[in-house]
């Protein structure tokens, strides 16, 4: 068996093809997960499953168009151009609630305690820490046992599986929680779904997990709890490193730090540098690599720069998972801790005291750059991105401190969200009120503007 990012196996058709298609331009091949045929039984078994589901997936079917998916597929190239936050900024802690599904048969094949899931949640929080911390934190939020064999025999199939995810989750919200279902397919270990492939808040945002692979499960080699790491790596946007099974420089994963692979590894290599399946490239094989195919033993490793994308992915598609999960959620810091003087501050029309201001540090730096650069700079502050209704409240003809010139006419980020690949700016106008526009988060230039919330009462 082996771990499977490949969401084919539970793709809808039209998603599958767009994804064939973008595949198919670069010449990339895939990778199978299991497929396995249902006998006409099971099939009956879930027909009322997939009816009563039917209309959810209609309304599926209309809120992704193909054209949202090609776009974020096209932003994926793009993002190859994404800054070095990690560097930059200090990244807050973001503590994800987990959901697991124990989907068993009835005669208990497939059960797992509640204690091995702890474990695995515990597994989680241990790689995702170190040796490069992504803070990204878990914790187990709920734990959902569904004994229903024909339930458990669609474990990871193709089209009833899709149905049933709806059923499955039963009204929790997959953008504000990661949602594991564990089950046992015979094909593949696990199976996740890109975050760009569906809305946030679709069902289809969940990951298969065998059983066997939870710490101390039964399956050889695979039972340390690194399969749930792996596929959340996918979950947060990480191709496999021999992505593309190419040693193409233009293709592969997009990862500037993990080295050209051209195939997954089995077991683990020993030495080390005797797997290189681009000899001719920099570097040997990354079979320490979380996102390698090597045993659990062997991989203890995200690169730097999966962790950069891991979180800018998350900010880009799961807006909803980094609020929800934000450990700290308005600001930490106060507009006198962050040394912002009452002259510098603009109190919101809502009275709450809001200060904002671009300045930053003891110079006189007043910054611009992308969404993100806005995000995790304010963030690293303890203040937060000003809402649009606080920018165009903004008395713009008060003092906001030495960026005050560069603030006026210039386009300010703000939390707000036009669509998914756009963000809202507010545009600080001289003489005129603000106006409201967006533009694509990757764009720089916009000025970066943070808000505080004043808990002194004026
Ligand atoms: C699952 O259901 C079957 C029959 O409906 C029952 O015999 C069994 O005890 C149940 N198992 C668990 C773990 O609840
Ligand atoms: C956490 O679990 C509770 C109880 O099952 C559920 O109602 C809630 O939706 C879950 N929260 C998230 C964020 O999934």
């Amino acid at each position: 068996m082996k771990r499977c990012c490949w969401p084919s196996a539970v793709l809808p058709t039209y998603l599958l093809v767009v994804l064939l298609l973008a595949l198919a331009a670069s010449g990339e091949v895939i990778p199978r997960c299991g497929d396995r045929q249902l006998s006409q039984e099971e099939v009956e078994a879930q027909s009322g499953i997939v009816e009563a589901s039917a209309a959810k997936r209609q309304a599926l079917m209309q809120s992704t168009s193909k054209r949202t998916v090609l776009h974020a597929f096209q932003q994926q190239q793009r993002a190859r151009a994404v800054n070095d936050y990690l560097d930059t900024y200090t990244l807050l802690t973001l503590d994800i609630p987990i959901n697991y599904y124990v989907v068993h048969h009835e005669d208990g094949t497939g059960y797992v305690e509640e204690a091995m899931l702890e474990a695995q949640t515990a597994v989680m929080n241990d790689r995702f820490a170190s040796p490069i911390d992504t803070g990204l934190r878990f914790h187990t939020n709920a734990t959902v046992y569904i004994n229903d064999t024909s339930l458990a025999m669609l474990c990871g199939h193709r089209r009833q599986f899709i149905a049933a995810r709806y059923v499955i989750l039963d009204g929790r919200d997959p953008a504000e929680s990661l949602n594991v279902l564990v089950c046992r397919s015979r094909r593949f270990l696990g199976v996740a779904v890109f975050p760009w492939e569906a809305p946030e808040d679709d069902a289809l945002q969940s990951i298969n997990l065998h059983p066997g692979s939870l710490p101390g499960g039964y399956v050889a080699d695979f039972n340390e709890g690194d399969t749930l790491v792996h596929e959340a790596g996918h979950y947060f946007g990480l191709f496999h490193v021999f992505e593309g099974t190419t040693c193409s420089r233009r293709r592969g994963d997009f990862i500037r730090d993990t080295a050209a692979q051209k195939y997954p590894t089995s077991g683990c290599p020993s030495p080390e540098e005797s797997a290189d399946t681009c000899p001719h490239r920099r570097g040997h094989d990354n079979i320490h690599n979380y996102m390698d195919y090597s045993t659990d033993a062997c991989i203890d490793r995200f690169t730097r720069w999966q962790v950069v994308y891991m979180r800018y992915y998350t900010e880009y598609f799961r807006p909803r998972l980094s609020n929800a999960a934000l450990v700290v959620e308005a600001s930490s810091a106060t507009c006198t801790d962050l040394g912002w003087q009452p002259a510098d501050g603009v109190v919101g029309a809502n009275g709450r005291g809001v200060c904002a201001e671009s300045r930053v540090g003891s110079g006189d730096q007043c910054l611009t750059g992308d969404w993100f650069d806005a995000f995790f700079h304010c963030q690293s502050i303890g203040a937060r991105m000003c809402t649009s209704d606080e920018l165009m409240s903004m008395d713009n003809k008060g003092d906001i401190g030495r960026c005050r010139g560069l603030l006026r006419n210039r386009l300010v980020w703000t939390t707000n969200f036009c669509s998914r690949a756009r963000r809202a700016v507010v545009r600080l106008r001289r003489r005129r009120p603000p106006k409201m526009e967006c533009r694509p988060p990757e764009r720089q230039a916009g000025t970066i503007l943070c808000c505080a919330d004043d808990t002194d009462t004026r």
